[in-house]
């Protein structure tokens, strides 16, 4: 179990304080599957940075039970391959020198067929795709088989039957391995088909969060599925005239 307490964020652009995170409480079981929605700017990005340990908060705690740190896997927002190593070396960077070679060769090697990119495991970055390239960046998140999972907007870049193939990878990897599961969008769709619990963030702070039971494997168009997506886009919307009358 994992939990934000009481988080802020405050960053100084040219002399101006900057709230991303305002009294920000999270609570993430473990083994759940968190979808974070909200508006631009929104501090979806810097949330994910903190529960990496990237960042420092300036208020609260993040709180784990055992007080150990977990292995966490990372998709960013960008695929940030190295671009002088090749896909199956950016894959399997983060294995190198902790388990031994042709293990770590196999793994990569099933993880790029799951990802479609085994004919691509020695090509460069520059050589892929956009699509590929966030295929490629996700793989490398997996790998590790982390306890915790952040991902920010992994499947933007893709094209919609790649991006259903990939929802459809994570839940397996999901229900296979259990890690925790922070997963950002803007795709109030994608949002419904994943999560366990929808967070509408809202300037800084969780506005909403929306319990979602429906069992797997889940259809878009299942009506318990459409009547959450239109519940997460009358919060938005919500949240968006709140904000006009502030
Ligand atoms: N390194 C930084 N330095 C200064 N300000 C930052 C930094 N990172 C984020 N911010 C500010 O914090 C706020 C939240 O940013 P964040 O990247 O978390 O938003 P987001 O919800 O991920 O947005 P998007 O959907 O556009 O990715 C924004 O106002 C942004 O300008
Ligand atoms: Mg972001």
């Amino acid at each position: 179990m994992l939990e934000c307490r009481a988080i802020s964020k405050t960053y100084r652009i040219e002399g101006r304080e900057v709230a991303a995170l305002r009294d920000f409480d999270l609570h993430l079981p473990a083994g759940s599957l968190t979808v974070l929605v909200g508006p631009s700017g929104c501090g979806k990005t810097t949330a994910l940075r903190l529960l990496a340990g990237l960042e420092q908060p300036t208020a609260g705690a993040i709180v784990r039970s055992g007080g150990k740190p977990l292995g966490v896997g990372y998709v960013f927002q960008e695929p940030r391959l190295m671009p002088w190593l090749s896909v199956a070396r950016n894959v399997g960077f983060a294995l190198e020198g902790r388990a031994p070679k042709p293990d770590i060769t196999a793994r990569v090697a099933e993880i790029l067929d799951v990802m479609g990119l085994g004919d691509f495991a020695d090509a460069r970055p520059d050589q892929l795709s956009g699509g590929m390239a966030s295929r490629a960046g996700l793989a490398r998140a997996l790998v590790t088989r982390p306890e915790l999972l952040l991902l920010d907007e992994p499947f933007a870049a893709l094209d919609a039957m790649t991006r259903r193939r990939l929802q459809a990878e994570l839940v397996a990897v999901w229900q296979r391995l259990r890690p925790t599961i922070v997963f950002v969008t803007h795709d109030i769709e994608e949002a419904a088909l994943l999560a366990d619990s929808v967070c509408l963030m809202e300037r800084g702070v969780i506005a909403e969060r929306y319990a979602n039971r429906v069992p797997r494997p889940r259809d878009p168009t299942d009506l318990a599925i459409v009547e959450l997506r239109r519940a997460i886009i009358a919060g938005f919307e919500a949240g968006e005239s709140r904000k006009s009358n502030t």
